[in-house]
């Protein structure tokens, strides 16, 4: 079922709304990503994102779709983005680490905010 908005809500994990470029997250059900150092991918029809708990209340929010050939990333492992597809690796910053993948996954805007228990991702 649709959640609402153009975010066609395909798979979005528990807590996670989108509504065209924006993506709110509520900590309250994602508590995982409350710790630092932790990530969570979210696959959306409209813009997938990884977003990372830096510490201190601050998140980063990557695009989490290859720029080699499109596909979802995996995860973090040994502190870099992994896509599994073809093997590129990239900084939690979004930098290259190695290839085939030649240019850097895009940032977004991710904002906390401590009294609505939320991280939203705009762009
Ligand atoms: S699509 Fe990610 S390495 Fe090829």
């Amino acid at each position: 079922m649709d959640s609402g908005g153009t975010g066609i809500g395909v798979n979005l994990p528990a807590g996670v709304t989108a509504n065209g470029a924006t993506t709110q997250i509520s900590l309250a059900t994602q508590v995982g990503l409350a710790t630092t150092g932790a990530y969570l991918i979210i696959p959306n029809a409209s813009r997938s994102l990884i977003v990372i708990n830096l510490g201190g209340n601050t998140f980063r929010a990557l695009s989490a779709v290859c720029t080699h050939q499109g596909c979802l990333i995996a995860g973090i492992a040994n502190a870099n983005i992994e896509c599994n597809c073809h093997g590129s690796r990239f900084t939690t910053a979004g930098a290259v680490v190695n290839g085939p993948a030649s240019s850097p996954l895009a940032q977004f805007v991710a904002v906390h905010d401590a009294v609505a228990n939320t991280v939203t991702v705009s762009a």
